[in-house]
């Protein structure tokens, strides 16, 4: 058995339907129950897991691949194999606040984000300083309220700016669901899982 973990958010359904257009049959998988562990044809079996979680699980072994967001992987760190980008479901991470312009140089802001390990390499490289507010959600609330000037946070339909009155300022990072694999499990299923990476980029879903 070769062990896939898929992630709970935005990526599950780009990696669910890249992972159908390579041949997986997940039919048996998000069926109206609520396993979070499931065998599926073919020889693999599929856990559900929280994004944040999922590198950790593949870094250790305990699933040998699964699909999860560069943003988290950059975060998170871990040494992973990452062959592959699905080329559906991508987004943007970017700076982002209530007035049109970036700090000046020299200038000491406050940045929420959820990614704060990211956040400072990115600060390191300007010409203003920040102090880091780590939060784990509605990060947008942040400079709505003034708890911060700017947030770090992914933009994908820009929906959640518009509704809120809030202004992408910069984008920093493209973003994309990524396949993730643990070094050892390549190694052991290396014929499987090559075929796999072949089939995701065949069919146009991976590169
Ligand atoms: C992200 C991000 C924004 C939203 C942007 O949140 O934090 O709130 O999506 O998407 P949009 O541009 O399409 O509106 P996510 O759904 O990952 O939930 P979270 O805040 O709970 O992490």
């Amino acid at each position: 058995m070769i062990r896939l973990a898929l992630p709970k958010g935005r990526n599950l359904e780009p990696a669910v339907a890249a992972l159908r257009r390579a041949g997986l049959d997940l039919d048996g998988f998000g069926a109206a129950d609520r396993r979070l562990w499931v065998a599926v044809p073919g020889g693999f079996e599929v856990l559900l897991l929280k994004d944040w979680d999922l590198p950790l699980y593949v870094e250790y072994g305990v699933a040998d691949l699964g699909v999860v967001g560069s943003d988290v992987l950059d975060e998170a760190g871990g040494d992973l194999l990452v062959p592959v980008r699905l080329t559906d479901g991508g987004c943007r991470m970017s700076l982002i606040g209530r007035r049109p312009e970036l700090p000046g140089p020299g200038e000491q802001v406050r940045l929420a984000t959820k990614y704060p390990r990211t956040a400072r390499r990115l600060v390191a490289r300007r010409t203003w300083g920040a102090e880091i507010v780590a939060l784990s959600g509605s990060i947008e609330l942040a400079p709505l309220l003034d708890l911060a000037d700017l947030a770090l946070d992914i933009v994908q339909t820009g929906r959640t700016l518009a509704d809120n009155g809030l202004l992408e300022l910069e984008t920093v990072a493209q973003v994309a669901p990524s396949l993730v694999i643990n070094r050892a499990s390549f190694q052991r299923h290396r014929s499987t899982l090559n075929d796999l990476i072949g089939r995701l980029e065949a069919a146009g879903v991976a590169r």
